[in-house]
């Protein structure tokens, strides 16, 4: 990919599943990279600095804007800039509407939905004074299509979407890009809390590619929607789902 060498990426997530993958792939980029995520990230930055970039973890938790402006001010102190942010944290609270509470709404709207408003927030000046930057954040299919038992998550990853689409709109003009990412059903923990028998019989029976999908398929979209390669897409919604939503 054109243009990711020796650039800074923050991705929130990047302890595990897609965000460490993606974090693998942006470092054989060249790019050096803040590994952001509530739990131990130590090592996906021990695997990427293998890759002769430099790496640093930052422990952070999306939903509190205090912590997410420190994560920033801690890429800038050691990296001196930073080019792309990836909203990538995300988690799930499944049940049926009828079953679904008041807590599991609030915990996923507050994770995927407010985190990527806090993360882009802090981000934002600094991308803004630079006239440069890209904003890539993992929505879903299941926030273009529905899905049974994800209301929370179903309006989280839809509105992440919105969001998009209009700090596309707004700051264009600035040089600066923002896209998602709506990957299927990919092969990481989330996926692991599925029913076995939802999986099987009613999941990937509707997957024309008939297998879930590698968090490394991901992460190559996001490494082309961040790269020069991609300079004119802007407010895009990119599918990496087997044609499962066909
Ligand atoms: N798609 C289609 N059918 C589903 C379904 C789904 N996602 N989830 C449940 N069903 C079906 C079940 O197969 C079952 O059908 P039958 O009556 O024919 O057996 C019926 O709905 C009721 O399901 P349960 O008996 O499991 O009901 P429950 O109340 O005990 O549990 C649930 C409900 C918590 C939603 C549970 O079924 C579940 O976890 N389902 C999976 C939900 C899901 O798809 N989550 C995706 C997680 S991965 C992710 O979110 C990443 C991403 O972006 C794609
Ligand atoms: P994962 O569970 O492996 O990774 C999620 C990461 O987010 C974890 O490392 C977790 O510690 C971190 N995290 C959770 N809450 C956080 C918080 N408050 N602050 C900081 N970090 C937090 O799952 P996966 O699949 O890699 O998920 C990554 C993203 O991809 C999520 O946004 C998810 O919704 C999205 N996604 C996943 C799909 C799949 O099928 N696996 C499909 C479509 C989207």
């Amino acid at each position: 990919m054109r243009g990711l060498k020796n650039k800074v990426v923050i991705i929130t997530g990047a302890a595990s599943g897609i965000g460490k993958a993606t974090a693998l792939r942006f470092a054989e980029e060249g790019a050096n990279v803040v590994v952001a995520d509530f739990a131990d990230g130590t090592a996906t930055v021990k695997e990427v600095t293998e890759k002769g970039v430099q790496a640093i973890y930052v422990q952070v938790n999306v939903t509190d804007m205090e912590n997410v402006k420190t994560m920033v001010a801690k890429a800038i102190e050691v990296f001196g800039k930073v080019d792309v942010l990836i909203n990538n944290a995300g988690i799930t609270r499944d049940a049926m509407m009828k079953k679904m509470t008041k807590e599991a709404w609030d915990a996923v709207i507050d994770v995927n939905l407010t985190g990527v408003f806090n993360c882009t927030s802090a981000v934002l000046p600094h991308i803004l004074e630079q006239k440069s930057g890209v904003v890539l954040t993992t929505s879903s299919v299941v926030g273009i299509y529905g899905n049974l038992g994800q209301t929370n998550y179903a309006a989280a990853k839809w509105g992440v979407i919105g969001m998009t689409k209009s700090w596309a709109k707004e700051m264009a003009k600035n040089g600066i890009r923002f896209n998602c990412v709506a990957p299927g059903f990919i092969a990481t923990e989330m996926v692991k809390k599925i029913p076995e028998q939802v999986l099987n019989e009613k999941i990937l029976i509707k997957v024309p590619a008939m297998r879930l999908g590698e968090p490394e398929e991901v992460a190559a979209a996001f490494a082309f929607l961040a790269s020069d390669d991609a300079k004119f897409i802007n407010g895009a919604v990119l599918s990496v789902d087997g044609a499962c939503t066909l």
